[in-house]
């Protein structure tokens, strides 16, 4: 049988994710769910008259859910869930401001998916991110590899979009990471900053580096104070297709991102933005490198940031 995946909410982030999917034509369905009457229809429908244009065959199917689950059986044998459902920030607003309203979103939406899809891999990027995540794991019940969030593989390509342009060099001669949460304490890690194998250190002051982590930093913020209604999708969208490829075809790629950390980096019992391989089970393990004790001491301080409110979620 071919892979199924579901992205429940069909707004900006969840339309272009399922986009994203169809076009990588690895899936035999992509599902997209809203509790709007008729949008993720439309959308699918839209979605499938690009085909041919396009040369996909995946077929996206729109299916609208009701207060009490109606309609969820459509994501029955789902590989993956994607959740984007929830509101996005207004201009001056953080993320956390959204936390007591897209919790009982996220809780909704993670009660049905462990209902109707138990066998599937949860990647959550409704915000804020990580404790969305953890409240994900704590509704759905499902082992802790199975549920993570998307904030890493994005922030990631802000700052390597940020340093290219700096540099006026192609994006793909920049590696970069981040690591931290999705919010203040973000962690980029210069150490892991090259461009053409060079540290980006030797290629730029470490004024310039860090107005670029900065603007990393505020990368959602800047774009949602342009847009003036909505926050960002055609990065993020990429991002949790990325993720969810990643997952449906077992590649065990590398990639930065909110993942339930279990010793690793001296930090327990959190979900925090970390590299972690990705593949059929979810997170296959994280994975630990080496960090300058600078940037170290920024892991455990995000840690510690995050954990508290992660721990509030479950009365939420
Ligand atoms: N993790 C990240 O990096 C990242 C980046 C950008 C945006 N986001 C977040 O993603 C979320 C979605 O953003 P967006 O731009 O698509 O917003 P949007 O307002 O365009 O879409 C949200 C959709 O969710 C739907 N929805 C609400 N309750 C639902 C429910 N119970 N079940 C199914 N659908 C439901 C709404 O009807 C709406 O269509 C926001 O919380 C935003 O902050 C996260």
């Amino acid at each position: 049988m071919g892979k199924k995946v579901t992205v429940v909410g069909a707004g900006f982030y969840g339309s272009t994710t399922a986009q994203r999917l169809a076009e990588y034509d690895i899936f035999e369905t992509v599902v997209l769910t809203d509790i709007i009457d008729g949008k993720p229809a439309g959308l699918a429908l839209d979605i499938n008259q690009s085909r041919s244009i396009e040369g996909f065959e995946t077929k996206v199917v729109g299916v609208s859910t009701g207060p009490n689950g109606e309609g969820y059986e459509a994501i029955e044998g789902s590989d993956v869930v994607v959740v984007t459902a929830g509101l996005p920030r207004k201009p001056g607003m953080s993320r956390m401001d959204l936390l007591e309203v897209n919790a009982k979103i996220v809780r909704q939406v993670a009660e049905n998916i462990a209902k109707y899809a138990p066998n599937a891999v949860v990647i959550v990027v409704s915000n804020p991110v990580d404790e969305m995540t953890a409240l994900a794991q704590l509704a759905t019940q499902f082992p802790k590899n199975r549920v993570f969030g998307q904030a890493g593989v994005l922030d990631t390509a802000r700052f390597t979009n940020f340093i290219a342009e700096e540099l006026n060099v192609p994006v793909k001669s920049v590696k970069a990471l981040t690591l931290g949460s999705h919010g203040d304490t973000m962690v980029p890690v210069p150490s892991r900053c090259t461009v053409d194998g060079k540290p980006l250190s030797e290629l730029l002051p470490a004024e310039k580096i860090e107005e670029l982590v900065v603007r990393t930093r505020n990368g959602g913020a800047e774009v949602v104070a342009l847009l003036k209604t909505g926050s960002a999708y055609y990065a993020p969208s990429a991002a949790a297709a990325r993720m969810a490829k990643a997952v449906a075809e077992d590649s065990g790629e590398v990639v930065p991102v909110c993942a339930w950390v279990d010793g690793e980096y001296g930090i327990s019992g959190v979900y925090l933005g970390v590299e972690a391989e990705l593949g059929a089970t979810g997170i296959r393990k994280v994975v630990e490198d080496k960090l300058t004790d600078s940037e170290l001491a920024g892991l455990k301080e995000a840690a510690e940031a995050v954990r508290a409110k992660q721990a509030d979620v479950a009365d939420l």
